[in-house]
């Protein structure tokens, strides 16, 4: 496994591009299977998470080819040659569940393993298969199996969430545009992400309205066509490198970058002190002054990102005050706390809610990763620690943020990539 050192102290001046969004790719991939014609999908990015995706959907005789050195994916289902999800490919990646809804739309019969938890929480999938239900769907889950079928194809239903859960959303806002009739989804998600989706299922043909409020209008239609879509900008990254300046200190330019996926983000890391001013390429990042305390409560958009706590704990870590982070969409993403707590931070956690009062400075250290936005945390921390900060199982890095140590040490961040 790699190891990435980051030897802190450096300010940071230049350019960093953002890539397309990983958690809209995952999601816009499985649409391929609704069609038999080809999709395309630009700007695309090249994350593990993505070869995992494509290791998936041609298990399923979908072929994908990586084109432009990863940056374009071309898709296509002439017809599903195997409608079961192996969980040796699904446990390595829970966004697998998201082919349920396509299998199940375009075929009616789908069998796919139950995801299993992961170091954030238990992640359950039940809201997915309740919509399905009551869109018509036969379920039984047996030996870690879903093994659904809808024989006579999926019927527009009118389905209220019980939390707007992104991955449900999609499941279903895929399902729903296949099905017979008219589909009303309640309580939705409305993540930039699912805009995204939706953007790209109407340029298939897709009959929807409503992205981005609560609620899904969606009338089912025969059959899909192809497309060519661009995935949206990745927020999550974007908002990683926006913290990059503010807590080692310098200025940096986020191309590609839009305030208007992040709002309640860049609010928040303006209360810190960070000035963010946007320019014709995208957003210019640098710190003003001290950085100061701020309270977060992680949300469903347009609220504060919860994929976006633990790299916001480590700039509060410096904060002059003490700040309070509560978590509420995962039952344990404060994983990075101790780690943080090992570089001189200093944080009480308490169920969901941590408590970080700010220190002078942190010290750098060796530390483990255990997810993936908490690994990128003990990065921009070890970015403004003095001395060595050693980040190891730096495979979760890989699965959401591609070329890092590149896009890092081109703004001047001393950083390294070595085998462990
Ligand atoms: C998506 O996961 C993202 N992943 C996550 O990003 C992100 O943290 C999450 O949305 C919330 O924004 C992808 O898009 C691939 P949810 P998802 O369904 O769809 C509960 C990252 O770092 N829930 O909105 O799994 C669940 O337990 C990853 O890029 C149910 O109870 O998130 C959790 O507590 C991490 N039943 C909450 O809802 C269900 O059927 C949020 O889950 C589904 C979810």
């Amino acid at each position: 496994m790699d190891r990435i050192i980051v030897t802190g102290g450096q300010e940071l001046r230049g350019q960093i591009p953002i890539a397309g969004a990983k958690n809209a790719c995952l999601t816009l991939m499985p649409a391929a299977l609704l069609t038999s014609e080809p999709l395309t999908l630009t700007n695309a990015p090249r994350l593990s998470d993505i070869a995992t995706m494509t290791e998936l959907l041609s298990s399923l005789g979908c072929e994908v080819a990586s084109l432009q050195d990863g940056r374009v994916l071309a898709l296509g289902t002439e017809r599903i040659s195997n409608h079961t999800a192996h969980y040796d490919i699904v446990r390595k990646m829970r966004a697998s569940i998201l082919v349920l809804g396509p299998m199940l739309a375009r075929d009616g019969e789908a069998v796919v393993s139950l995801p299993g938890g992961c170091a954030i929480g238990a992640r359950p999938v039940d809201i997915h298969l309740s919509g399905l239900e009551a869109m018509g769907a036969e379920l039984d889950l047996r030996d870690g199996y879903v093994h659904a079928k809808a024989p006579d194809g999926l019927i527009g239903a009118e389905y209220t969430l019980p939390f707007a859960s992104v991955g449900g959303t999609e499941n279903l806002l895929m399902a729903a545009t296949l099905a017979r009739g008219t589909t009303v989804l309640h309580n939705v998600a409305r993540e930039p992400e699912i805009v995204d989706l939706a953007h790209c299922l109407r340029a298939m043909g897709a009959r929807i309205e409503g992205e981005g409020t609560e609620t899904l209008t969606i009338h089912g239609v025969d059959k899909l066509h192809g497309a060519t879509h661009r995935v949206v900008t990745d927020r999550i990254e974007l908002g990683t490198y926006m913290l990059a300046p503010v807590i080692a200190g310098g200025e940096v330019e986020l191309i590609g970058g839009r305030r208007d996926l992040l709002e309640c983000f860049c609010e928040k890391l303006e209360t810190a002190g960070a000035v963010i001013s946007e320019t014709p390429d995208g957003l210019l990042v640098r710190r003003d002054g001290p950085i100061r305390p701020v309270d977060i409560k992680t949300e469903v958009h347009p609220g504060f990102p919860t994929d976006l706590q633990a790299q916001m704990m480590a700039l509060l870590t410096l904060a002059e005050g003490t700040s309070v982070l509560e978590e509420t969409i995962f039952e344990n993403r404060f994983m990075h706390a101790p780690e943080l707590i090992r570089m001189g931070a200093d944080i009480d956690v308490h169920g969901g809610i941590a408590t970080v009062h700010g220190v002078a400075g942190l010290k750098g250290a060796p530390v483990m990763a255990t997810d993936l936005r908490a690994s990128v945390s003990l990065i921009l921390a070890g970015l403004a620690a003095e001395g060595e900060t050693v980040v190891s199982r730096v495979y979760h890095l890989d699965r959401g943020y591609e070329h890092l140590v590149r896009k890092l040490s081109a703004c001047g961040a001393d950083i390294r990539r070595e085998k462990e």
